[in-house]
């Protein structure tokens, strides 16, 4: 994990199992710095960051300016997880604005895979291919060896406050059995103290969570349950 250790460490020097990724489409966007600040001090080392096109989801988000005005104001490692078609044509730019970590859906890249994954490669960032809940895991597991992190779904992409999906989690287990060493396995949707337990058995190590560290009067033990489950 030593080539991961800048990506896994809270700047709050916290030592712990699991990136936390707080998803920033939870959070109070006239603050967003401070926001994203105070997940910081308690331990998330990642900031997610949800990029929806109205297209490959039915809503609409923040796109690479939003990035780039975060991209050193805050300490997070930038997580973004494109929600939209034809990522190929957008990748270029949020590797600009300054992105870390950049994940597509496999369901939207028809023959560019490959090229999408080479974009982010290139330009030294972290390549993340992430599965909606009905796509078999199949799907990726040619392009596993090639990539960083797989982004396992347990809600259908487009909003946050979801009900987690038990059967979707299920596909971490089969992720895991293919996984190269050292494969960030994330997982979206729906994710708190319970349901992270139930991901973490399966073998995930990534959370991403909106409402349960936004949302929550104690965002410290939020994050802190996720860091350490
Ligand atoms: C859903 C997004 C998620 C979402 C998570 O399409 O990809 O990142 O913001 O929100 P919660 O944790 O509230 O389900
Ligand atoms: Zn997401």
């Amino acid at each position: 994990m030593n080539f991961y250790s800048e990506y896994f460490m809270p700047s709050n020097g916290m030592q712990c199992k699991n990136i936390v990724s707080p998803s920033i489409l939870s959070a109070d966007f006239a603050n967003l710095q401070s926001e994203i600040q105070k997940t910081e001090n308690f331990g998330a080392a990642w900031c997610h960051i949800d990029v929806m096109d109205g297209h490959f989801v039915p809503n609409i988000t923040i796109g690479a300016p939003v990035v780039k005005s975060l991209k050193n104001k805050v300490k997070s490692k930038l997580d973004v997880h494109l929600m939209i078609e034809n990522p190929d044509r957008y990748i270029c730019d949020f590797i600009d604005a300054g992105a870390d970590i950049i994940t597509f859906h496999i369901e939207a890249t028809s023959d560019k895979t490959k090229k999408c994954i080479e974009m982010i490669k290139q330009a030294n960032g972290l390549a993340g291919i992430a599965i909606k809940p009905k796509t078999p895991v199949s799907a990726m597991e040619e392009f596993i060896s090639l990539v960083d992190m797989v982004l396992v779904m347990t809600v259908e992409p487009g909003f946050s406050g979801q009900k987690f999906m038990p059967d979707a989690a299920e596909k971490i287990k089969e992720v895991c059995a293919i996984a190269p060493n050292g494969l960030i396995i994330q997982v979206d949707g729906g994710i708190n103290a319970e349901t992270a337990e139930i991901c973490t058995r399966y073998g995930a190590n990534c959370f991403v969570a909106g409402n349960f560290v936004y949302k929550n009067s104690d965002m410290k033990s939020a994050i802190e349950s996720l860091l350490c489950v």
